[in-house]
């Protein structure tokens, strides 16, 4: 029944793979791992992996830093350091956190070992000499007090498709475009504020205009990916021009040199060199055999990320391969959304975040706890929320009360009736029957969602079965039965202690650790998966170890020491946000060209089809007139009316969004881009008054 590849896929169609190869993004190492990592991408390709190895699937789990790119140097400037230095601490860092969860690795390895720099140079290489690129003179950004040009992250400015101000040279992250760093609006050079000059340089592009036909019969051929994954492929293809070519070579100093003649002072492109990571990887573990992964068309490729990878992996990474020639393609890239912390976006840089280790010392030895809430909770279709309160009541709430009480239950019972040792099971009554049916249908229910990468339906389904016993034992109350029944109690006793095996067979994938100790109770050795299907794995007359508790009840004290802490970092994030730098020198006569008058909001309404606009009708004094305003994230158009205000009244009208705005109002902007009004102190100062 259970082949050397997946269950359910040979139900459904032939399946034509005899190993797999799991891929999880490889993380920049630029900073230690938090909950919105571990959710997004690595806990499900972990979860995925063990199954299919339970499973008995010939499966390797590959992963790595990622140590070049933008987000390396700048991290090295701030900290004084070179990128090097850089890399090395934090490698260690995020190999550590991984191997703490349980992040189940077959290996973790680096984009700045030798193995990596030669595969990925040759890879380019075989592209180049195969004339796949082309080479092109282009301008490009420049920044003449640092000297270097700018790419990717060291370029910000307004995403030209959906008006984000903080889009990178590469990609908006808000709408998940990729960009070149030409098409950002306004844009400002991130090493030094200043606005980059235009500069001739020469690159190698990815021709993906040409190469659309092929890579959108690929994608198409795969409508069963996950939904958020298919549609944002197709959309980037059938929208506007379509693919654009792409520089695969960068004007930087840290990354793979680009292996040609011409091309000193030049790097491939991060997201060049990185995915072919996986490819030196795999080398790396399987120095004889890592072709058969990579090359045979019964290997199967899967690529866990988060969704701003998306295009790199669908579009960018195929077309590479496609290029190339030798290799198979992704047939799978199971793409997350994002996780959010307590309602706000996760950060580095603002510190509001879970990190591993802090929550490692702060909840030692509950690894399985994070995993479970996380997965229960994955971001899986849409953006989802972590809070700690929820975190509390799926530990209380499910793991102490639901299956922790359960597996609690059947071990005292049975050191109580039978000294430890396993009853035997004689006559089945009705409701033993139901119970040992929906035993055995739970394996493949879980199992069934596994492959669909549908985690949160698994683990939930996994829960289920804990549900289930205590149901059963709610009803047939064998602490009473005993005194009347001794035969019947050692039958629900026997089914108790297969769902409790059972249980711990099908918890591996989710919660290894506690996987491995409820096994260790039960006394026997680890079973894999197809035994998850029988109801007779705990033998008569075996003898179990003595009950320890699973989960233990998390307190309010504890959690409300984390929602301090973060608050903490909030505080900390406003005493230290830089001071926004005083602009150029100015004159007297340039600043009295402006005629700021105070003035009230007599009405305000939302401007249709926007989220930053409002429109306002504002009494001057001297006139009533509409000013259209981007404020409309702070405030509410009902909190506003009556609002005095400073308004630059000779402003050239102009029109924003089909409305015609005569003036500006004053905000005061702090450094983490909050507005508030600039009013005068006097309410009662009447409108027309002017500022100067
Ligand atoms: N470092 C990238 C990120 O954190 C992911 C790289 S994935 C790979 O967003 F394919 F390039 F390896
Ligand atoms: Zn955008």
């Amino acid at each position: 029944m259970y082949y050397n590849g997946l269950h359910f896929r040979t139900i459904k169609m032939e399946s034509k793979f005899n190993r797999t190869l799991v891929t999880a993004a490889l993380p920049y190492a630029n900073g230690p791992v938090h909950i919105g990592h571990l959710a997004g991408c690595y806990l499900p390709a972990d979860i995925y992996v063990r199954y299919l190895r339970s499973i008995g699937t010939d499966v390797k789990f590959i992963c790595g830093s990622d140590e070049h790119g933008v987000p390396i140097t700048i991290k090295a400037k701030k900290e004084n350091t070179t990128p090097q230095a850089i890399v090395d601490k934090y490698h260690s860092i995020m190999g550590n956190s991984f191997k703490d969860f349980g992040i189940s690795f077959d290996i973790y390895s680096r984009t700045s070992s030798k193995i990596h720099h030669q595969t990925a140079s040759d890879f380019f290489k075989v592209l180049y000499d195969k004339n796949v690129f082309t080479e092109e003179i282009t301008q490009q950004y420049y920044d003449e007090t640092a000297k270097q040009f700018l790419a990717d992250r060291y370029i910000v400015g307004t995403c030209p498709k959906c008006a984000n101000t903080n889009a990178y040279g590469d990609q908006c992250e808000k709408c998940g475009s990729t960009l070149n760093a030409t098409d950002l609006i306004d844009p400002k050079s991130t090493l030094s504020g200043d606005k980059p000059i235009l500069k001739e340089t020469k690159n190698w592009f990815l021709p993906l205009d040409k190469l659309q036909p092929k890579i959108k019969a690929y994608i198409e051929k795969h409508a069963d990916w996950k939904t958020n994954v298919f549609g944002q492929c197709k959309s980037w293809m059938d929208s506007g021009d379509g693919l654009q070519p792409r520089a695969m070579t960068r004007d930087l100093d840290w990354g793979v040199k680009v292996p040609v003649k011409d091309a000193d002072g030049k790097v491939l492109y991060v997201w060049f060199d990185a995915p072919i990571g996986y490819i030196s990887a795999t080398k790396e573990l399987l120095p004889e055999t890592w072709e058969n992964y990579w090359k045979k068309e019964d290997s199967r490729l899967i690529h866990f990320i988060g969704k701003d990878n998306i295009v790199f992996h669908c579009i960018i990474f195929p077309a590479m391969l496609m290029e190339h020639g030798d290799f198979i393609l992704p047939d799978n890239v199971p793409a997350n959304e994002f996780l959010n912390l307590e309602g706000d976006k996760i950060s580095t840089s603002r510190n509001w975040a879970v990190w591993l280790h802090e929550y490692l010392t702060d909840f030692e030895g509950k690894q399985d706890v994070l995993r479970y809430t996380l997965c229960s909770n994955a971001p899986e279709t849409k953006d989802n929320d972590f809070t700690w309160k929820d975190f509390q009541t799926k530990n209380n709430s499910e793991l102490v009360a639901i299956f922790g009480n359960f597996i609690n239950r059947t071990l005292v019972l049975t050191h109580k009736f039978y000294e430890g040792k396993v009853p035997e099971a004689t006559i089945y009554a009705k409701e033993d029957l139901l119970v040992l049916e929906e035993l055995k249908n739970a394996s493949i229910k879980v199992a069934k969602a596994l492959e669909l990468f549908k985690f949160r339906e698994a683990i939930n389904e996994w829960m289920n079965v804990a549900r289930i016993g205590n149901k059963y034992l709610a009803e047939t109350e064998p602490w009473k039965l005993i005194k009347v029944d001794e035969i019947r109690v050692k039958t629900i006793m026997n089914i108790s202690l297969q769902i409790s095996c059972n249980l711990a067979i099908m918890a591996e994938p989710f919660l290894p650790f506690t996987s491995k100790k409820l096994f260790e109770l039960l006394n026997i050795k680890p079973l894999n998966w197809p035994a998850a299907s029988k109801t007779d794995n705990m033998v008569n007359g075996h003898v179990i170890n003595k009950d320890e508790l699973l989960f233990s009840k998390i307190e309010d004290a504890e959690i409300q020491k984390q929602l301090e802490k973060l608050q903490q970092n909030k505080l900390e994030n406003l005493a230290n946000t830089k001071p926004i730098e005083i602009k150029t020198e100015t004159t007297f006569d340039d600043f009295s060209k402006m005629d700021i008058r105070t003035a009230t909001i007599i009405a305000a309404e939302a401007v249709p089809k926007t989220d930053k606009l409002l429109k306002l009708l504002i009494d001057t004094g001297v006139d009533k007139r509409v000013v259209v305003s981007g404020i409309a994230q702070f405030f509410k158009p009902e909190n506003i009316i009556g609002q005095k205000v400073c308004l630059l009244a000779n402003l050239a009208p102009r029109k924003i969004k089909g409305i015609e705005s005569q003036g500006m109002i004053l905000m005061a902007e702090n450094s983490n881009g909050e507005l508030t009004f600039v009013s005068p102190i006097k309410n009662d100062i009447e409108n027309g008054s002017v500022v100067k």
